[in-house]
């Protein structure tokens, strides 16, 4: 089809130049966005006497088919169009001849793809924060459900101290629950119109932005056109909060592939997002868990890859910019198939209580209850430290649990240790004595619990 911008040229492009830039293979995706945009470019046109209302009548009309038509699935829509605007643009001209040659008056496909991207961006956000949401809950009902249950913290993943499994749970929650306040950040940042800044310097026209921001759905406008048009940080902020939900996401999954092994056992996933092996008959994979994990990292490049496309941009647009849509597409739907996939496996995985309690045995998790009973007793810190170090050390020798030494082995150490020792030397007592907001004590989850209900009112699965 002719170009959109044919006049001074003699040559056609290179087949191979072609095939290298055009974008509308990937780029077709932003086609509602691109309908709207030219339907809110109608209006403000005949605003200004630009069209008639017989001609934005005829537009709008012929926009709308075309978004039935793509909605529809119809594929004679796409030909050898350099980009989506292209393609709108010729489609519009060969139902409505000159008129649709007459819409582009006053716009740029510069300030046309942000304002399409935006569009994109902000329904890819609710997108999110409607999984991350739904995830949220997941993770608060899984608290109620285990809240009591009692389990081996780590650091540096060796058995650390005691915890509820729902204080872990609730964890994870703080961290996507920032995930969800930051894409609302983001929202903020992407909710800005840039239709009208032209191809760098607005129009000749005086057309009005804030109509158009109205039209579109945009709370404000941009302040500057070739600020407008070069941006891409809204890009950057959105690929950054991706990265960092996704780290989260990794995060988890990782301990889910620990966790779910045979050799550790505390839990098990359903069938349903799990694989066999072909070879290994006795296998049963976590494969959802690592492509998460793995995925993370693709997101991650997503980012790392525009800011380097970005960082040596002169002013205004240049081509280079059309690489953000790939990126931003991947990341949107590698995101929202993690987060649901996430979801769905944590929402059926159940606990092997056994698995838990026999490790809830070893790696002596009350140790530093230990040292802090002797604080108690009137012995410093660090020198407690130091007579807890020898008496666990003591303890593996003789292959025993701290709570299993008698008082005599314990006077081997120190003096000071008394019979209520052992009321300290359990586990519940441990985890209960973390009386401290923020801490892992059933009163303090409890709490926390409530907080929580309090702020989304959930209704119980
Ligand atoms: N396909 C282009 C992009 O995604 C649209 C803008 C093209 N502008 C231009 N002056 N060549 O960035």
């Amino acid at each position: 089809m002719a170009k959109l911008w044919g006049g001074r040229f003699e040559a056609g492009l290179d087949p191979d130049a072609k095939a290298f830039s055009y974008s509308l293979d990937w780029d077709r995706r932003l086609a509602p966005y691109d309908i709207l945009v030219n339907l809110a470019h109608a209006k403000a046109l005949f605003k200004k006497g630009v069209f008639s209302a017989d001609e934005l009548e005829t537009v709008s009309i012929a926009l709308k088919a075309l978004e039935t038509r793509i909605a529809s699935g119809d594929e004679t829509v796409w030909g050898d169009d350099e980009d989506i605007h292209s393609c709108i643009e010729r489609q519009l001209t060969e139902c409505c001849g000159d008129l649709g040659k007459k819409l582009h008056t006053g716009k740029s496909r510069n300030d046309q793809v942000i304002t399409d991207t935006r569009l994109f961006l902000k329904d890819q956000l609710n997108s999110h924060r409607q999984a991350l949401l739904e995830l949220l809950e997941t993770l608060y009902h899984l608290a109620e459900q285990y809240r009591d249950r009692l389990f081996p913290g780590f650091t540096h993943f060796q058995p650390s101290q005691p915890i509820l499994f729902s204080h872990h749970l609730l964890a994870y929650f703080e961290k996507f629950q920032r995930d969800y306040q930051r894409f609302e950040l983001v929202l903020k940042t992407v909710d800005v119109c840039c239709l009208g800044s032209g191809a760098m310097v607005v129009n000749n026209y005086g057309l009005d932005r804030g109509l158009i921001a109205k039209e579109l759905g945009f709370s404000t406008i941009s302040m500057n056109s070739m600020d407008a048009v070069s941006d891409r940080d809204f890009c950057l902020e959105y690929l950054f909060s991706a990265s960092v939900c996704m780290t989260h996401l990794s995060r988890f999954c990782e301990e889910i592939v620990l966790w779910v092994s045979p050799i550790i056992g505390f839990i098990n996933l359903s069938d349903s997002f799990t694989t066999g092996s072909s070879i290994m008959p006795q296998k049963k994979n976590p494969d959802i868990a690592e492509l998460i994990r793995g995925k993370s990292g693709r997101v991650l490049g997503n980012m790392v890859s525009l800011i380097h496309i970005l960082k040596s941009l002169p002013l205004t647009y240049n081509r280079d910019l059309q690489e953000d849509k790939e990126l931003l597409f991947d990341t949107c739907d590698t995101l929202n198939g993690a987060l649901i996939c996430f979801n769905k496996m944590i929402r059926t995985m159940t606990l092997n209580d056994s698995a838990i309690d026999a490790a809830l045995e070893k790696g002596y998790l009350l140790a530093t209850d230990f040292a802090d009973y002797l604080v108690g007793k009137g012995v410093p810190f660090r020198e407690s430290h130091e007579i807890t170090g020898k008496t666990v050390s003591y303890a593996i020798q003789e292959g025993k649990a701290l709570e299993d030494l008698s008082l005599e082995e314990f006077h081997l150490f120190s003096d000071r240790v008394q019979e209520d020792v052992f009321g300290v030397l359990e586990l519940r007592h441990s985890v209960d004595s973390k009386q401290v907001t923020g801490g892992t004590a059933t009163e303090e989850v409890k709490k926390q619990l409530k907080r929580i209900q309090e702020k989304y009112k959930w209704k119980k699965p």
